[in-house]
């Protein structure tokens, strides 16, 4: 699998969360969601953070925030990122197809589309098996997946170019319907440095049907699912959809 560097993910997401604010400002999506699901002070664990931009917010919001991520350059860059806002947040490295540990946390987030770095079903559902394995009983996973729709509207076949600070990139989007793979080669150019990086990301395209199916398989039980990120239940034209997931809680005998 490859790696991710950061510098364009980071660049491209920025206006997927809101920039890092303080507890007054008004709630992200992802705190209504834990909100209306009762959940207060959980601990939360962000998979698949990338540079940290969410964990960092979360933080910054009061939550108790983990972040992890399988690259990393992602994780060196999160870390900075964490220093220069004076947070000991942490970051550790692990891959999403692995997910190994003791039932710790209340709520596990992968967000902007990680599911979709997961090439096939059997990987999302070993996903699944093992964030089940981290979640306390009666805890939320939340995830989204973007759709179909998503490729064939707005990534079919596109080039782009950007410029960041410090950099600038090419970015060539294409949708391969016969296998359902959204591509996105990049090239980036620094500032400071000579010549040209390129990156290809690679998306599996799943329909809801599929995810549903692997949900049904899994130790997790299905609560929701919202059309982008709103609380409309999600439809065959929803180009991105939120699951909430949940760990079924213990039962008194
Ligand atoms: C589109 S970014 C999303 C980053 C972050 N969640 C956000 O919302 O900004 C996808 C992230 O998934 C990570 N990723 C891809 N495959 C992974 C895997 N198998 N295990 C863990 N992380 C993975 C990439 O390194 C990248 O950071």
């Amino acid at each position: 699998m490859e790696t991710y560097r950061i510098i364009t993910l980071d660049f491209l997401t920025l206006g997927h969360h809101s920039p890092i604010t303080n507890h007054h400002s008004p709630p992200t999506y992802v705190e209504k969601i834990l909100r209306k699901f009762d959940l207060r002070d959980p601990k939360i664990l962000d998979l698949a953070c990338g540079t940290g931009t969410l964990t960092l917010e979360l933080t910054a919001r009061g939550y108790k925030a983990s972040g992890a991520d399988s690259a990393p350059e992602m994780l060196r860059i999160a870390r900075k990122k964490a220093e220069s806002c004076s947070s000991s947040v942490t970051f550790f490295e692990m891959d999403l197809r692995t997910v190994q540990g003791v039932p710790t946390y209340d709520v596990v987030l992968c967000l902007y589309d990680s599911i979709n770095y997961l090439l096939s079903l059997r990987d999302v559902a070993s996903a699944l098996a093992g964030i089940s394995d981290l979640l306390l009983p009666g805890g939320l996973f939340i995830f989204d997946v973007c759709t179909e729709n998503n490729s064939l509207k707005y990534f079919r076949d596109f080039t782009e170019c950007e410029h960041g600070d410090g950099f600038s990139y090419t970015r060539h989007s294409f949708y391969r319907p016969r296998d359902r793979m959204q591509i996105n080669e990049f090239e980036i150019r620094f500032d400071d440095r000579p010549g040209r990086w390129n990156e290809t990301h690679r998306q599996k395209i799943y329909s809801s049907n599929e995810i549903l199916s692997v949900i049904e398989a899994s130790p997790l039980e299905m609560l929701r699912m919202y059309d982008d990120s709103s609380f409309r239940p999600a439809t065959d034209n929803s180009d991105r959809i939120h699951f909430v997931l949940r760990k079924p809680p213990l039962t008194s005998s």
